[in-house]
């Protein structure tokens, strides 16, 4: 299986779940999750949308992982 993990342009990570996700050890719903790359949200691991406000620069790329 793989999967495709998108960094947005100027934003987070998208990692996409299948529609649920564990996240420490708390079963959640949702079809991915966004990742902070920038370090100033407040909600870390999650992109609370601060990348904006902080002026966050990064360029946009895709990143195949292959999983067994
Ligand atoms: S990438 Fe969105 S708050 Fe860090």
């Amino acid at each position: 299986m793989k999967i495709k993990v998108t960094a947005l342009e100027n934003g987070p990570y998208l990692v996409p779940t299948g529609g649920k996700y564990t996240y420490n050890g708390e079963e959640k719903e949702g079809k991915q999750v966004a990742l902070c790359r920038c370090g100033h949200s407040k909600n870390k691991p999650f992109c609370d949308g601060a990348h904006k406000d902080a002026g966050f620069t990064a360029p946009a790329a895709e990143i195949e992982i292959e999983v067994e």
